[in-house]
């Protein structure tokens, strides 16, 4: 006997339903279809969470506690917060396909533009911090390093996507232009993986996973729409 049984007592409204059952609607259709406060407390959750990367960074300078070369460990931890953001963006309509939890979409847009916070703090990071703001250096490593310009491509084609996140943005272009867009986040992801395989000098692990969980969300975008198509078709 579950718990929550037992504490409702025999005779007791809900009393010997299943746990999945209490609260009048059960456990999996309140899942998909959660209520306002549910969602924006989700959302909330999510949002502190998010945060935290950027949070043990600031901490960790402040403690002096960012290791022997902190720029380093800055770079890196924006950059690899900035793809798995990417990826948790990319994850969104897959997870919502397979579970039918649609309300998933309202925390996209949130995850997207978080990705776009962590590339900025990482760009700012190699731009400030790296290379002192040395602008024809700069330039000259983007197109001397091929890990970095590939990274480089991939913030820049990110700029039109965050300038557009917002809904007079969504309504000005309308639904089918504003979605054409946002199939850059594909192109987007894409070269991030390739920026971090190009960079990585040995031990190729990381970029190995990031580029086969890359590889999953856009196989299954694929075959859901040839799906859809072939069940069009009759
Ligand atoms: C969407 C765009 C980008 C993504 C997803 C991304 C992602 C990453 C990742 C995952 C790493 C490696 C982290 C690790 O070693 O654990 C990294 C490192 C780095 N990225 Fe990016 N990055 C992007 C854009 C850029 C841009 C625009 C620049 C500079 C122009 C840049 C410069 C660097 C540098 C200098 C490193 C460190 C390389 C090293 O440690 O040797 N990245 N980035």
């Amino acid at each position: 006997m579950d718990s929550a049984t037992t504490r409702a007592g025999p005779g007791a409204p809900g009393a010997g339903a299943p746990a999945a059952t209490q609260g009048g609607r059960p456990l999996a259709a309140r899942l998909r279809a959660p209520g306002p406060a549910a969602i924006k407390a989700v959302k909330a959750v999510a949002f502190a969470l998010a945060l935290l990367p950027l949070i043990r960074l600031v901490l960790g300078f402040q403690f002096d506690r960012l290791g022997a070369n902190p720029i380093e460990l800055i770079t890196r931890s924006t950059g690899t917060w900035t793809l798995t953001f990417l990826l948790t963006t990319l994850a969104v309509t897959p997870l919502r396909q397979l579970t039918g939890c649609h309300w998933l979409l309202r925390l996209r847009r949130m995850f997207g533009l978080f990705a776009f916070f962590y590339v900025c703090l990482h760009f700012t990071t190699y731009i400030w911090l790296d290379q002192f703001f040395d602008w024809a250096a700069i330039w000259k490593d983007i197109l001397k390093r091929r890990f970095i310009w590939i990274g480089f491509a991939a913030f820049v084609m990110l700029l039109p996507l965050a300038a557009t996140s917002f809904n007079a943005a969504i309504r000005w272009l309308g639904g089918p232009g504003w979605r054409r867009l946002h199939r850059l986040v594909y192109a987007i992801a894409i070269c991030g993986v390739i920026h971090y395989w190009w960079l990585v000098k040995k031990d190729i692990t990381q970029p190995v996973i990031y580029g086969s969980v890359l590889a999953a969300l856009l196989a299954f975008r694929v075959v859901h729409a040839w799906r859809n198509r072939s069940r069009a078709q009759g």
